[in-house]
């Protein structure tokens, strides 16, 4: 008899690790299926995120930007480092090292909850008598186990450009722009998206020489304009990465030891640059590669991912979908969010997720950071709003820091000063959001942040004196 479960997830990744964890916390019997190995073909918990996405970038940025601050920042500080030097191999062992770390974790919290882990690739078989059979195909044997619940957190994966397929020698996908064994003198990335930037400005503060190349007509058009104009502005001018935007790619071709492309810049002109290793990072798609969602049923829509209502079911019985597999923002928190409200919904409860309040973080030197809406999605909507903006050059801690350039932005409703959106540019931006997500959470005025109390010095009052500057009481500035 196959083994029996309540709950079964599809995924081990932010969005499925999580919903299996809360699914047994909840006292449902669960088992979760993952097929991701890592380099030395070994299961490896955790999905894109901890094993080729944000944690191992976040390790290689922090990095590159040590590097940094001893090449160009030191000095401020009366420090000089004599025969600095870096070694590439140690900085990736370190990587995986930390990824190593939080992978194992997964399998540690699994043991402690009970969840049963299953490591092969999970394919639904049919739904008879109230309960799903799920295929899994593992490492050389294929058993099939049965749930009355399944949660699909299959992920997404890396978009190629059409007849260029990844080999992660020359053509690199998130997996091989994290693994670059020498820094490539001339670096290419196609796309300045969240990954292109990340990347670029590790590999770039390593000492390539990086340039980005983007379809669309401007820089970072999903961020308010604001933060894009002085991101672009630091990155190109302080950073020295060289950002195309506004091309259109004529041809790419892969020879043995570097890429050539070949494209119209924004004014038409044609181009041809060789770099001896190029990043495509255009975008990820949802993974349902040999789910047998057709053979189900299972309805995707025309991008492919799997249709889901606002609550992350499907429209077959007790199947749900979260994470980058499903409609919304591509973030390990909004998978993982959504993997415990779906746990709770099948234990009855009513949990609620709002995505206006879902932050975003680009982890680049500085950090943008922001949440809910950007001015130019404010006039569009023809909302009323006041605005607070304040610099982080006059915060004593960012002077402390030495790193003074940005600054945080407030939007507030003109009649009833409910927090609408706040951007950060600026040192710790990522940290710094979480006040702003409360606050909107709790429906705050701007008022009510201008009348907290905000340690001294500390980034924050940045925050403080933004939320001030909507009512133009600022005291610094
Ligand atoms: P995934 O993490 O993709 O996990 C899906 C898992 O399911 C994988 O292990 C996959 O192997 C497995 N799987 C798929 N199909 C099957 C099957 N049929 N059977 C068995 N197993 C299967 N987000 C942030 O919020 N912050 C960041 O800083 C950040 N940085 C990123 C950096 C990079 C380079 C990349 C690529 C992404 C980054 N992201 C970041 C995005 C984040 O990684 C994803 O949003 C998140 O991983 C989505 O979680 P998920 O659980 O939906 O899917
Ligand atoms: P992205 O959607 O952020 O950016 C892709 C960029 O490529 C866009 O600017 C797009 O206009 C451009 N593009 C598309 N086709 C192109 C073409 N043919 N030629 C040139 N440019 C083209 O996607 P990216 O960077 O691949 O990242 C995928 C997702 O992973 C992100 O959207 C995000 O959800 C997640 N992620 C999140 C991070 C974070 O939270 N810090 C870090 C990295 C990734």
């Amino acid at each position: 008899m196959s083994q029996q479960f309540d709950v079964i997830v599809i995924g081990a990744g932010p969005g499925g690790y999580v919903a299996a964890i809360r699914a047994a916390q909840l006292g449902f019997k669960t088992a979760c299926i993952d097929e991701f190995k890592n380099k030395e073909g070994k299961p490896s918990l955790g999905g894109t995120c901890l094993n080729v996405g944000c944690i191992p970038s976040k390790a290689l940025l922090e990095s590159s930007e040590n590097w940094e601050r001893i090449e160009h920042k030191f000095a401020a500080h009366g420090i000089s480092v004599e025969g600095a030097k870096f070694d590439i191999k140690k900085m990736l062992e370190r990587k995986d090292g930390i990824v190593d770390k939080l992978t194992g974790g997964i399998a540690f919290l699994f043991k402690k909850n009970k969840v049963t882990s299953l490591f092969g690739h999970g394919k639904l078989l049919s739904h008879k008598d109230g309960r799903w059979q799920i295929e899994v195909a593992g490492a050389g044997s294929t058993e099939t186990v049965e749930a009355t619940h399944v949660i699909l957190a299959t992920g997404s994966v890396p978009r190629a450009l059409p007849d260029l397929p990844f080999d992660n020698k020359l053509v690199l996908d998130n997996e091989g722009a994290l693994s670059i064994p020498d820094v490539p003198k001339k670096l290419g990335v196609i796309g300045a998206g969240v990954i292109g930037l990340e990347m670029g400005s590790v590999w770039k503060r390593l000492g390539a020489d990086v340039t980005i190349l983007e379809a669309a007509p401007g820089f970072l058009l999903a961020a308010d304009e604001a933060i894009a104009k002085e991101a672009q502005k630091i990155f190109t001018k302080d950073l020295g990465l060289k950002i195309n935007t506004g091309i259109k790619i004529a041809s790419i071709k892969a020879g043995k030891n570097n890429v050539k492309v070949s494209y119209a810049d924004s004014e038409g002109k044609e181009v041809a640059e060789t770099f001896d290793k190029l990043i495509v990072a255009i975008g990820r798609q949802p993974n349902t590669w040999q789910l047998a969602a057709d053979e189900v049923g299972l309805p995707l829509d025309e991008r492919g991912f799997v249709v889901v209502d606002a609550e992350c079911r499907t429209s077959l019985p007790n199947l749900w979908a979260v994470g980058d597999v499903v409609r919304g923002p591509m973030l390990a928190h909004k998978a993982s969010e959504e993997g415990v409200a779906v746990a709770e919904r099948i234990a009855g409860q009513h949990p609620h997720l709002d995505f206006n309040t879902v932050p975003w973080v680009i982890y680049t030197s500085p950090e943008m950071a922001w949440v809910g809406k950007t001015e130019q999605q404010l006039k569009k909507e023809g909302v009323e709003y006041r605005k607070g903006q304040f610099p982080f050059g006059p915060n004593g801690r960012a002077l402390g820091l030495g790193e003074v350039a940005g600054f945080v932005k407030m939007l507030a409703d003109a009649k009833t000063d409910r927090i609408l959106g706040v951007h950060i540019i600026g040192p710790f931006a990522s940290e710094l959001i979480a006040e702003a997500v409360v606050a909107m959470e709790f429906n705050a005025s701007s008022e009510d942040i201008a009348r907290i109390v905000h340690a001294h010095p500390s980034l924050s009052e940045s925050l403080h004196e933004a939320a001030l500057g909507v009512d133009k009481r600022s005291l610094h500035s």
